[in-house]
């Protein structure tokens, strides 16, 4: 490192000093370290300190014992910012308690101390980028570098700018987070920034299927892991999480976003945290205990004489390939309208388009099970779906079960479970885009390695059409009339443009 240092200083040879040593402090400093910059860390609370310093050089040196003890050389701890050598290109990374007035403090006197023109990034995952930075002397100098937990593995960081921000501070920030290992997606401060925002519906869809009696956590759970290709179901997730934070950040974005009822809480969770009941750290949560090894709950069992033939009508290719996968034999008719299977002497199946089993059966005179819509056919494991007919369910259950696909029957629900909660992500994503938040790389970026979705909603969005998800919602509105179910306008202009060309 050399002695001197200024704002021309090649960003790699840049001190940096990262304020508050808790979980994502000494994360970041890790990362920091790792990348060849001497870190000073800060933390009033000097156990706070000590145990930092001692975690960080455990984890590096666990993998390389030479560069722990680089990285100890290069760490110093102090106790307060006005200890830490002035150096004028320094870069200041806050990451103390998620308060606006610490904040505001901490970065106004890393900026009186370092001086006029210093990078000053802020980790805060929920407040404002904007009012944070109104605080500071030099708003423009203050960005968002928000970070995930745990740092050293997590690979997205949202850079954030908030009004007064000025774009080379932005810039730099997503420079060093890019050359700290870490993939960037580029935010204006809006509440959530991305992630946050954009993976609500994953909670809140969800708890509000199992609050409307449709399914139960286990099944959803499943559904959404075998079907949705999510790594864990949202029930587990927020077991995991805590419900208390996980509900505290709802609450956050809800009140941000002027109580919108796509953000609103709920109270099925609330008396959940009013129990003590935030998950695994404290023994139970959604699920009744922890830690526990639970087996998925039993599937439908296969009944009747099973199915011997179907017809395809029209194109599908979730319908196709789970009759392939069944090794069922059938034939294939074409038709304009939705596609579906029928199963002769039985009725149809369709993959829903937001509509209960029993509006489907009024509408086409036969009785129609509905089926969930899944990540990728060829290897789903499960399926959701409804209906109003015993002989027709047996019939699917088990040409599902031959096709190795769990079945689960749920009640007959607008939009089952994996596209319903999916088509909501998609639906915020769009919505964040529109406004300006992210683009629609930078969403599918964050929502890919910030939370590991399979895929990111627009991509998502592409693999079922705009069309279908449009219509999911829109069904979702008639049924519900409720303004959480309102499609973003630009995805209807995305629909009626597709259309036209
Ligand atoms: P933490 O509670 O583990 O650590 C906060 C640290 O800040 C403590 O060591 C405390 O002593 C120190 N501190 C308090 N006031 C200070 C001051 N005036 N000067 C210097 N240090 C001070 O909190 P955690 O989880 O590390 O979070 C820190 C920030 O990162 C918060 O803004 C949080 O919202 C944000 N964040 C947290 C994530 C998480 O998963 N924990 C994820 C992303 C962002």
């Amino acid at each position: 490192m050399p002695d001197e240092v200024s704002p021309s200083t090649p960003l790699s040879q840049r001190p940096v000093c990262v304020v508050g040593a808790g979980a994502m402090g000494r994360g970041i400093a890790q990362v920091a370290l790792v990348a060849g910059h001497e870190v000073t860390l800060v933390d009033p609370d000097a156990d706070q300190l000590r145990a930092a310093e001692a975690d960080i050089v455990r984890r590096v040196s666990r993998k390389d014992p030479a560069a722990g003890r680089a990285v100890h050389n290069a760490l110093t701890t102090v106790r307060d910012i006005a200890d830490v050598v002035a150096r004028p290109g320094t870069v200041v990374v806050e990451a103390v308690v998620e308060n606006l007035d610490v904040k505001r403090s901490v970065l106004g006197k890393a900026l009186k101390h370092f001086g006029s023109g210093c990078i000053l990034a802020t980790n805060t995952s929920s407040l404002s980028i904007t009012e944070i930075a109104a605080g500071v002397a030099e708003p423009s100098r203050v960005a968002g570098m928000h970070f995930f937990n745990p740092v050293p593995a997590m690979r997205l960081v949202e850079v954030v700018t908030g009004l007064a921000t000025d774009p080379d501070v932005a810039d730099t920030i997503a420079e060093l987070a890019t050359a700290w290992g870490k993939s960037v997606a580029r935010v204006r401060s809006a509440p959530g920034f991305i992630v946050n925002r954009v993976a609500r519906p994953f909670y809140g869809e969800a708890l509000k299927l199992v609050e409307e009696g449709a399914a139960t956590i286990e099944v959803v759970d499943t559904v959404l892991r075998r079907a949705g290709g999510f790594r864990m179901g949202p029930f587990e997730l927020m077991d995991l999480i805590g419900n208390d934070v996980n509900s505290e950040v709802t609450r956050t974005v809800w009140t941000a976003f002027h109580y919108d009822p796509r953000f609103q809480p709920s109270q099925y969770q609330r008396e959940l945290v009013a129990a003590g009941r935030f998950g695994r750290k404290t023994g139970a949560g959604f699920y009744d205990s922890y830690p526990a090894e639970r087996p998925d709950p039993e599937p439908e069992t296969p009944a009747g004489d099973g199915v011997t033939s179907a017809v395809l009508r029209g194109e599908s290719p979730q319908l196709q390939t789970l009759l392939d996968r069944s090794g069922v034999p059938y034939s294939r008719e074409d038709t304009d309208g939705q596609p579906v299977v029928e199963l002769p002497g039985l009725g149809l199946v369709a993959l829903t388009g937001g509509r209960s089993a029993s509006e489907e059966s009024l509408l086409r005179e036969a009785p129609v099970v509905v089926l969930d819509r899944c990540l990728d056919p060829g290897t789903a494991s499960a399926l959701a779906f409804a209906t109003t007919d015993q002989a027709l369910a047996d019939g699917v259950v088990s040409l599902l079960a031959a096709a190795g696909v769990r079945a689960y029957r749920i009640a007959d629900t607008p939009g089952l479970v994996v596209a319903r909660v999916v088509s909501m992500i998609i639906n915020e994503a769009w919505d964040a885009t529109q406004k300006g938040v992210a683009s629609a790389g930078d969403v599918d970026t964050a929502m890919t390695l910030g939370t590991n979705y399979p895929l990111g909603p627009f991509a998502w969005c592409e693999r079922w059409a705009p069309r279908t998800v449009l219509e999911l919602l829109d069904t979702l509105w008639d049924e519900y009339h409720d303004p959480r179910y309102r499609a973003c306008q630009l995805l209807r202009a995305k629909v009626r443009a597709d259309l036209a060309s």
